[in-house]
């Protein structure tokens, strides 16, 4: 199992569901409120330790209780926060999100996760050397993810970014990056393309881009140029917040698998993830996992090109 080195955001969730989202100007009821760790970052974390890898992050939270209280989940996790930084006189980040019929809305007030600077990196650059693979994100500093993209290259670590919230990127930090993750919308952000026309970026980039495509699965170009379909595994969705973070922190994980195989284990983590409210709730754990693969269908399908 990887040794996996996140670098990213850690967020306290303030969670409400309700029945509808409200349009703009309305006022409805919501029917629970709830507070739950999260962040792209520590989501992805949490995944790739629950399934078995050793974890250490690089992250910076505020001074506050919320801070407190999310270093003191992901060491009980058992991830290494040695490399979280405590910024005085800031706060935490914090996401709002609206949960309704397992579909979310989320707000995201970075917080101490903007002050996380390359120099925090470079102070934790025995993290990269001792990892063996890196995982990083779009809720801290983009000068930051190039950092640590830099830093990956150095020491010869695979670099895996998941680029959420979407942003278009720099060619020289496409260049570092072993795989990236999208979904349909972000691919499209990326590279500036027309929505749509993400088969011909998977051809360009094969094996280097699997795109997440909600209940349609996963999609990548094997070394032959070959679309392949990863089909969506059927479960009971309650919330779908952190399901892409699950996939992710699952590739991290197992990386080194065969592409197809690995694949389909990120799937099926991010379908459990879904079964359970919050982020990290359904998170499952490397027998849970196993338990379900065992259980259900085998496919990735070929699907020409
Ligand atoms: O991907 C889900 C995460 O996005 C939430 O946990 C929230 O904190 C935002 O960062």
């Amino acid at each position: 199992m990887n040794s996996v080195l996140v670098i990213g955001s850690i967020n306290m969730d303030l969670v409400v569901e309700t029945g509808q989202f409200p349009a703009p100007g309305e006022t409805v009821l919501g029917l629970r409120f709830d507070t739950y760790p999260g962040g792209k970052g520590a989501n992805q974390a949490v995944a790739a330790r629950r399934l078995g890898a050793q974890v250490a992050m690089i992250g910076c939270v505020g001074d506050d209780a919320f801070g407190q209280e999310l270093v003191g989940r992901l060491n009980g996790e058992g991830i290494d926060t040695q490399h979280v930084r405590v910024a005085k006189g800031i706060r935490s980040g914090v996401a709002t999100i609206t949960v309704s019929q397992a579909e979310n809305s989320i707000v995201v007030v970075p917080g101490a996760n903007h002050q996380l600077t390359p120099a925090d990196l470079h102070a934790a650059a025995g993290a990269f050397a001792a990892a063996d693979v890196v995982l990083c994100q779009l809720e801290i500093p983009l000068a930051t993810v190039a950092a640590a993209a830099d830093l990956a290259a150095q020491h010869g670590k695979p670099f895996l970014l998941n680029p959420a919230p979407a942003t278009q990127l720099p060619q020289t930090l496409l260049a570092r990056v072993a795989m990236l993750t999208p979904n349909e919308h972000e691919l499209a952000t990326v590279f500036s393309n027309a929505p749509g026309a993400w088969q011909a970026q998977l051809v360009k980039y094969r094996q280097r881009i699997v795109m997440t495509r909600g209940a349609d699965g996963a999609w990548f170009a094997d070394a032959d140029g070959r679309l392949r379909q990863q089909t969506a595994f059927r479960v009971t969705a309650i919330d779908t917040t952190g399901a892409g973070d699950t996939f992710n922190g699952a590739l991290a994980a197992f990386w080194g698998l065969e592409q197809a195989e690995l694949v389909r284990r990120a799937c099926a983590a991010s379908a459990l993830s879904v079964t359970r409210a919050g982020a990290q709730g359904g998170m499952p754990t490397g027998e849970a996992l196993t338990a379900f693969l065992a259980a259900a269908a085998p496919a990735t399908a070929a699907a020409g090109g």
